[in-house]
Parts: structure tokens; C-alpha cells; sequence
């Protein structure tokens, strides 16, 4: 491993005004995507559209640091024979891969799962690599219910996230560590606050124990939210304070940067999140965004699966993700939103 390379990947991915497009939905995934905009999930539509984002040349060359592919899509050539990977080099951005193999239900734990995929996992990353990634993924699952998350989902699930982080540094290529607690539940932020803390803490111990070097990964958390069906909402500013307190509180600084994921807020809300956060500085960390649904809802929905709403899907896409680069220097306002490029 060549720890200085491996960093110096890591800091680009969390260039300040710049932050990850988490393109890497699984098959399943997006065809829920695009049902909701009644587009057939065919393996073209599906290069189609990818190939629409990654030809933005806006927002690739001037917002997007790097972008995480699903395992069909680094291995899918663009309309006229370019691999789409190349496109993504060719507009500077750093192509990455989703390496985990989803979630099965965890024995012993009724609701809960773990994330799957460390077979064989050197060699497909080794492909990979070839290929041109240099940066991986791997998401662990948390939910927030009566009675759980147990002890067990925890560990097992940061066990994992530390193995496949560990093979990835082998490999020489980045590991973003995604441990989401998702926000799908009736619990308030305070409760979202607790475990998200349990969860990281236990991740770098795992971490650490593997020998995992912290200088060559990006974390992808959660933020610290109110559950989606509590009826007390915390404000952005609440959100921005306790995600920051709980961030202090778990990551070491010698982790070079922080991509979040939106996990369900809506586009807006993860943009004023991620802005308010970088207002109160002074942080030992990068603080960007590897967002999926945020940056990409608008694009989908102006796309629409027609050739002719290409320009429109674009500019969509570039308008999202020039406010979250905004918001990754805070100095994004609400006011911009109106103004479409
Ligand atoms: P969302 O931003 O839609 O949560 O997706 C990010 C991601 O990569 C989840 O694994």
C-alpha cells in the first residue's frame, strides 16, 4: 500500500466546492427510480442516463469530485463506444465502485441486516482497479426501531465495513466507510444522535483494529436528524450544531474528509444542512456531500427518459450540484435556488 497516494485520492474527493455523485444504485434500486418516472429499466435507459449526467461537463469538471458506479455501469460503453468510465476521467472527475453485494437478514436479529459482499472481494477489486476506480464503497444499514439497533447489528455490521475498508487500502484504492442509520422511523434527533454515536464509535474501533490507516479513507455518515414520521423537526441549524458536536465526538482528524449521504431529505434540506455545517468552521475535516437522491431527483424528473430532455436533465443535474458545492464552502443561500443557470 502507498499510504500517500491513498491520501492524497482522499483529499480530492473532498475538495472544497466540489463533492462525490453517488450514481451506484443497485439494479433493483433503479428501477424504483425510474418507475417513478415511468421509464422502463432496461440496460439502455439505464446507460442513458448515466451517460446524460457524466456528459454534464459543467458539473463534472467544475462541481463533481468523483462519482461511484454500480459494477454494470464501470463495465458499460456510452452511446458512441467510449466507456463511461472514461467520460469520467475525461471531465476530471475520480470514477469509484460500489463493492458490496446488499443486505441479507442478520440471524438471531428479526429486522435487521448485514451487508454482504467480502467474498472474493481482492480480486473483483483488483479488476476493478484496472479499470480505472479509485475509490470503493460499502454501505452497512442501521435502522432505528423498539428494540433496535442491537449490539449485534453493530458490530457485525462495523466488522465488515473494516474488513472490506482494509482489502480496498490492499488494493490501492480509497474506502468510503458508510455505516447510514437511516432516517426512516418515528425517533427524534436525539435518539438519531445516540445510535449514529454507538455506530461510529464502534466503526473506528473495528477500524483501528484492522489497521485500517485513517489518512487513506472518506467516512459517509448519516447527519444527525429527526426521523422522517417525528412530528418534531429539528431545525437546520439544530441539525448543522449536533451533527457537528457528534462528528467531534467520534472521528479523528486524521480522517481527511466526510461525504455525507441524503438518505431521504429532500434536496433542498441537505443542501441548507451540509451549508449550515460549513458556516461553523473551524472543523478538523472536510465536510462535502456524496449525495444520490438529492442530486439526482431533479435530473431524473426533467429527463423523464426522452432524448430530447437530455439539455434539461443537465442542467438540472448542474444546478443541484453547484448549490451543494456552494454549500460545501458555506456559501450557499437560499435565494440561489431560484436562480437556474
Ligand atoms: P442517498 O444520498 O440517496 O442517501 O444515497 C447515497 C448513497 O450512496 C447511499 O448509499
Amino acid at each position: 500500500m502507498n499510504l500517500a497516494d491513498l491520501n492524497k485520492v482522499a483529499l480530492a474527493m473532498v475538495t472544497p466546492g466540489k463533492g462525490i455523485l453517488a450514481a451506484d444504485e443497485s439494479s433493483g434500486t433503479i428501477k424504483k427510480r425510474f418507475d417513478a418516472i415511468k421509464v422502463e429499466s432496461t440496460e439502455e435507459n439505464r446507460r442513458d442516463y448515466r451517460e446524460m449526467l457524466f456528459r454534464s461537463t459543467e458539473a463534472m469538471s467544475k462541481y463533481v469530485s468523483g462519482v461511484i458506479l454500480y459494477d454494470e455501469t464501470i463495465w458499460q460503453n456510452a452511446k458512441d463506444g467510449t466507456p463511461l468510465v472514461k467520460l469520467i476521467e475525461q471531465s476530471g472527475a475520480i470514477p469509484g465502485i460500489k463493492v458490496d453485494e446488499g443486505t441479507q437478514a442478520l440471524p438471531q436479529c428479526p429486522g435487521e441486516l448485514v451487508t454482504v459482499g467480502l467474498d472474493k472481494l481482492a480480486e473483483r477489486l483488483k479488476k476493478y482497479y484496472e479499470r480505472g476506480a479509485r475509490f470503493a464503497k460499502w454501505r452497512a444499514v442501521i435502522d432505528i426501531g423498539s428494540g433496535i439497533p442491537t449490539m449485534t447489528a453493530i458490530s457485525v455490521n462495523a466488522h465488515a465495513l473494516a474488513r472490506y475498508a482494509a482489502l480496498c487500502q490492499a488494493a490501492q484504492i480509497v474506502p468510503i466507510v458508510e455505516p447510514e442509520v437511516l432516517m426512516d422511523g418515528d425517533h427524534d434527533i436525539d435518539r438519531c444522535y445516540d445510535v449514529t454515536q454507538r455506530v461510529l464509535n464502534k466503526t473506528f474501533q473495528e477500524l483501528r483494529v484492522q489497521r485500517v490507516e485513517l489518512e487513506g479513507m472518506v467516512l459517509k455518515p448519516n447527519m444527525a436528524i429527526s426521523g422522517k414520521k417525528c412530528a418534531k423537526q429539528a431545525s437546520v441549524d439544530e441539525v448543522a450544531e449536533k451533527t457537528v458536536r457528534l462528528l467531534k465526538a467520534c472521528v479523528p482528524a486524521a480522517v481527511p474528509g466526510i461525504a455525507f449521504l441524503s438518505g431521504g431529505q429532500s434536496d433542498e434540506e441537505a443542501t441548507a444542512h451540509l451549508d449550515a455545517m460549513n458556516r461553523i468552521g473551524n472543523l478538523p475535516w472536510k465536510l462535502t456531500f456524496s449525495y444520490g437522491r438529492a442530486l439526482q431527483a431533479a435530473p431524473q424528473k426533467a429527463w423523464s427518459g426522452k432524448a430530447e430532455n437530455v439539455a434539461a436533465g443537465q442542467r438540472a443535474f448542474t444546478h443541484r450540484a453547484r448549490m451543494n458545492a456552494l454549500a460545501s464552502k458555506g456559501e450557499w443561500e437560499t435565494g440561489l435556488e431560484k436562480k437556474v443557470a
